[in-house]
Formats: C-alpha cells, sequence, structure tokens
C-alpha cells in the first residue's frame, strides 16, 4: 500500500519558463538513469526480495529498498512539476523568444520538444531528452541481492553524473536549488547501496556472482578465473598488467592476481557449415547442409 500527501519533498522553483531546457530535463525524467527508472528498479528489487522473513539484513535491505523508491517517485514528482513550470508560457511566440535569446542551447537542442506542445500540453513525459519513450528495458532487477546492490550503486553514479551536466546548463538559481537538492540525494544513494554490500559481508562475501560459482568448482578453466589476459601484439605496448587487477590478491579474497602477456588462443578456426537448403543461404549449386537440431 502506498499513501500520499500534497507536499513536495523539496521546493521546486524556477525563476523563467524555459521550453528549450524542459527538454533537457526529460533525460532526468525518462532516460536509462532517470528519476523514473531508479523507481521502477527499487520498486521491483524490493517486491522481488525472496528469503527477508527471518532474515534481517534482507528485511532492512528490503525495507531501505522500498523507501528509497519511494523517494524516487517524489523525484519524479519534483521534475515533472518542474517541467511543467519551465513549459509555463510556452507559446510559439516565447519559443521563437527563447532561440534568439539563447542561441547556443538552440543550436545544439534545435528547438523545443514539440510533442511538450502536442502531446502532452505542456506536461513532462515519461520520455528522454530526444523524445525516447522510457522502456522497462532500462531497469535491472536480478534476483541475486548483492548484484543488485552493485547496479544500484551504479545507476546512481549515472543518474548523477547526467544531473550535474543538467545543473551545469543552466544558471536559472531556483533550478539549481532543485537539483543541487538531487544532487545531495544522490550522493547518499550511490554510497547507501555499496554501504548494503558492506551489510551483506562486504566483497569477500558476495564476490564472485554468483558466490556459490567459486573458481574451485569450474574445472581447469580455473586457472583462467584470476588471470588479466592482455591481447597486444607487442607486450610492450601496453600498461595494462601494472593495474592492481593483474597483481595482488583477488578481490574477492579467494585468490591472486596474475597476467598472461602474449595473445593465445585455445580453440582452434571457426568454421559453420552451410545452411540447410530451405534457408537458401548460397548460390544454385552450392553444397547445403543438414537441419541439426541442437542436442
Ligand atoms: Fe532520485
Amino acid at each position: 500500500m502506498f499513501v500520499r500527501n500534497k507536499q513536495l519533498q523539496y521546493p521546486v522553483r524556477v525563476d523563467r519558463p524555459d521550453p528549450l531546457f524542459a527538454k533537457q530535463v526529460q533525460e532526468l525524467i525518462g532516460g536509462k538513469y532517470g528519476e523514473f527508472t531508479v523507481m521502477a528498479q527499487y520498486l521491483a528489487q524490493g517486491w522481488s526480495l525472496r528469503g527477508a522473513e527471518g532474515n534481517p539484513t534482507l528485511t532492512m535491505i528490503k525495507d531501505m529498498l522500498l523507501d528509497t523508491a519511494a523517494e524516487e517517485i517524489m523525484h519524479v514528482e519534483m521534475l515533472a512539476t518542474m517541467v511543467g513550470m519551465l513549459l509555463t508560457g510556452a507559446s510559439p511566440e516565447q519559443q521563437a523568444d527563447g532561440a534568439s535569446a539563447n542561441p547556443a542551447i538552440t543550436a545544439v537542442m534545435g528547438g523545443m520538444n514539440p510533442q511538450h506542445m502536442i502531446v502532452s500540453g505542456l506536461g513532462a513525459m515519461y520520455a528522454d531528452s530526444n523524445g525516447n519513450p522510457w522502456s522497462g528495458s532500462y531497469v535491472t532487477a536480478g534476483g541475486n541481492v548483492a548484484a543488485d546492490m552493485y547496479t544500484d550503486a551504479i545507476y546512481e553514479m549515472q543518474g548523477r553524473l547526467q544531473t550535474a551536466r543538467v545543473y551545469e546548463m543552466t544558471d536559472d538559481p531556483g533550478i539549481r536549488d532543485t537539483l543541487s537538492f538531487m544532487l545531495a540525494r544522490d550522493l547518499l544513494h550511490q554510497q547507501q547501496f555499496l554501504a548494503a554490500v558492506e551489510e551483506l559481508g562486504g566483497p569477500t562475501a558476495v564476490l564472485p556472482i554468483p558466490a556459490q560459482m567459486t573458481a574451485d568448482k569450474l574445472g581447469e578453466n580455473s586457472q583462467y578465473a584470476y588471470a588479466f589476459m592482455s591481447y597486444a601484439q607487442n607486450p610492450a605496448d601496453t600498461t595494462a598488467g601494472q593495474g592492481r587487477w593483474a597483481n595482488g590478491p583477488s578481490l574477492d579474497g579467494k585468490g591472486q592476481y596474475s597476467y598472461i602477456a602474449e595473445p593465445f588462443a585455445l580453440g582452434l578456426e571457426a568454421n559453420l557449415p552451410p545452411a540447410p537448403a530451405k534457408v537458401f543461404g548460397g548460390l544454385p549449386g552450392d553444397p547445403v547442409g543438414d537441419v541439426q537440431m541442437p542436442r
């Protein structure tokens, strides 16, 4: 169950209409790393988190996910309000004024999003800054709590990066004030999910993902589990072997990183047989293959 009240989480202030900037703000609502994505992602992960009953750590993480999902709804609400305020007064005449007053943005963006006028009637849309509709494929909820926590930290990092860029694209003090609150919240959120990894025992407990599939279960291929492979034809052309990923104890605490300098192949040349006749893959007279069902 959700409850609501009429207040915004933080005041939304826009000091002057700017239909061109409204288009940029759409990225923070309906882009891949926008507020609508993280809202849907934390809801999906929280609702699908299994085994929380009787497990205090998982219960705590489920509560944290759903609390933060609720906050992300508030961020969608704030940005939708911001877009509506930016579009207030967005008549074709003001659109032309905006274009001449800010030629750099006009050159980059090519003007107001016509769908803000034609489709949404001066309201925000669940779409990105290019008008691409928001997609459920942006959401990652993999059913492995450690993988989801790392994913969420990364989404908050990419989202905060984009918010910082949009912040730098305006000098409107009202917008900057609202966005600075969201930058503060994203700062917490990206670390909150890394802190959740610590609650799960830290990298040595959760890595590799899945933690049950350790290198020693991979037979002969276990020898490749901690070896960085360089494919520089001339080993002197790469510095990759100097990195932490090629030296010292592994982050999962279960191995030692090593470095393989020379390009090498473990397999033979790839060669596919001709396609069956019904695929018409060749020319008349070419050999045809049999239909082979996977075994
Ligand atoms: Fe947010």
